[in-house]
């Protein structure tokens, strides 16, 4: 009998546990990360020579996946990293979200690249993903002028060199 009495303590202790697990899950906020870049070599990827960008601007959109409806509109700043955070209220995944460049922070480098000026980023619970951030790929601007050193650079990439 006490062992019975036991699991079952035992067994509601669990089941609390649980549910307050469910809750704190289910009720946070995902958070969008990534970073921002000025491409000083104009090389269409990140470098050793990339430099990461403070008080960038950028977005984060969701439309709704059937009509294109725009769900959600955020925007962010880079810290001293580059890195900027959004959060995210609610569950999207009906939704295809991105986060794109709105404002670079410097003059000379302020030039969007198509393919480095938004990135994919899925906004769901329902991946799998414990975490509640979800890394974005950097974006870059490119600068209008590529550094003295970039040509060495981007022979060693060329080669397959690493430095
Ligand atoms: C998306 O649009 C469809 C069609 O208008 C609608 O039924 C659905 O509820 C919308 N979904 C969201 C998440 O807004």
């Amino acid at each position: 009998m006490a062992n019975h009495l036991r699991a079952l303590v035992g067994l509601f202790l669990l089941t609390t546990f649980l549910s307050m697990v469910g809750i704190a899950f289910a009720s946070s906020n995902l958070v969008v990360q990534g970073r921002v870049y000025c491409d000083t070599c104009r090389a269409g990827f990140e470098t050793s020579a990339t430099e990461y960008m403070e008080g960038a601007k950028v977005k984060l959109q969701c439309r709704n996946y059937t009509n294109g409806a725009i769900t959600v509109t955020e925007e962010g700043v880079t810290d001293e990293s580059g890195t900027y955070k959004i959060e995210v209220s609610d569950d999207h995944q009906e939704e295809t979200c991105a986060v794109m460049l709105l404002k670079s922070s410097r003059k000379d480098c302020s030039e969007v690249s198509e393919d480095r000026n938004h990135a994919p980023v899925i906004l769901t619970h329902n991946v799998g993903i414990a975490s509640n951030v979800r890394n974005a790929n950097s974006l870059g601007f490119l600068k209008d002028e590529p550094l003295p050193s970039c040509g060495q650079l981007l022979m060693q990439y060329a080669l397959g060199v690493d430095d």
